[in-house]
């Protein structure tokens, strides 16, 4: 007899009681005094509602070509990078899972030899690059992905402020703001694709545009960057609105199922990005954990769009999706 899948809540469910038997709450940055960004997510996302049709309906492909590669799924690896409770060979193990599933992987702080686990994994690997004060370190870390054959290269630019560690700041003597300009050199600078990743309005979206990036991410950093900042299923029908035929939009931060991502995609995303639920993945059951994680998620996508009449991914608009509060 074929053994059973774990199912996404048995996955989650693993991963966090793997965290707990090692003394972790929470793998990521919801010690905050206020989850109320994740909860309006939440809530926003639940407040979407298909029309499903069951008659004539055929098969639903979620394959999609981004950057000059293809891949079987639109749901990718959000950028992740160590926190202590994770194995050295963590990229490794993200990468094969990520790579088995037909995806592509974020990477975000740390160093080359990180990258280059995640690369020799097999992965199509994006590198996103801190805020850096230090310029020059910002053009090395460029440098560095385009050597090591990056798929495409980014920068989290909401960290521009320093990154919240519960409620405190850190990370600003690194960090500081970007002007347009100096974007603009770096964007020029190389050959890869780039990628604005923390876009959470329409202004920095077309200044994105105006500076040369291939996409934008619109995405709170799970939280990790500026507390009440917009949930990221909000801001983003607007702004694929506006920049979403200029460069890709892509958009990650509370994002858990294959329904969700549906939404995510009906708003206006090309590809939809998962981090504390790879991140439990990983721990659950490694890269296996990985790729059974965004299977999962793919085939509740596909059976979705499905019901929604959607064959192919350039399918999926906001016809689909009802609010109802
Ligand atoms: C363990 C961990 C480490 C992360 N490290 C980075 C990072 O170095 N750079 C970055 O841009 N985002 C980082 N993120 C944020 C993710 O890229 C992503 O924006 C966020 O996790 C998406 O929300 P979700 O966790 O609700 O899916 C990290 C997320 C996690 C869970």
């Amino acid at each position: 007899m074929m053994q059973e899948l774990p199912t996404l809540s048995e996955i989650y469910a693993k991963g966090m009681a793997n965290l707990d038997k090692i003394g972790v709450k929470s793998p990521f940055s919801l010690g905050t005094y206020t989850t109320a960004t994740p909860t309006a997510t939440r809530n926003y996302l639940d407040s979407l509602f298909f029309t499903p049709c069951f008659i004539d309906t055929g098969e639903a492909d979620t394959s999609l070509s981004l950057f000059g590669k293809k891949f079987k799924t639109p749901v990718f690896c959000s950028a992740i990078s160590k926190f202590p409770f994770m194995s050295d060979n963590w990229p490794t193990e993200v990468g094969t899972g990520v790579a088995k599933a037909g995806s592509f992987m974020m990477i975000g702080l740390g160093g080359s030899d990180e990258l280059q686990q995640a690369i020799d994994s097999g992965a199509p690997v994006i590198k996103i690059i801190k805020p850096y004060r230090h310029t020059e370190l910002i053009y090395e870390k460029v440098r560095d992905a385009e050597t090591r054959g990056c798929v495409a290269v980014g920068m989290d630019i909401d960290h521009a402020l320093g990154r919240l560690r519960g409620d405190r700041v850190d990370g600003t003597e690194m960090r500081g703001p970007q002007t347009s300009n100096e974007l603009r050199k770096i964007i020029s600078s190389t050959q890869l694709p780039f990628i604005v990743k923390g876009i959470l309005n329409v202004q920095d979206a077309q200044k994105a545009v105006d500076i040369g990036a291939a996409a934008v991410l619109v995405s709170n950093h799970a939280v990790n960057s500026f507390l009440f900042g917009l949930p990221s299923p909000i801001a983003l029908p607007a702004i694929a609105e506006s920049v979403g035929k200029k460069l890709i939009v892509m958009v990650d931060s509370g994002f858990k199922t294959g329904n969700d991502a549906l939404k995510g995609l009906a708003l206006g995303a090309r590809a939809v990005g998962y981090g504390n639920s790879i991140v439990m993945a990983l721990m659950a059951d490694g890269a296996t954990g990985v790729e059974v994680l965004i299977n999962q998620i793919t085939a509740e996508l596909r059976r979705s769009m499905v019901a929604t009449n959607c064959a192919h991914l350039t399918d999926i608009n906001k016809s689909i999706i009802t609010t109802i509060r």
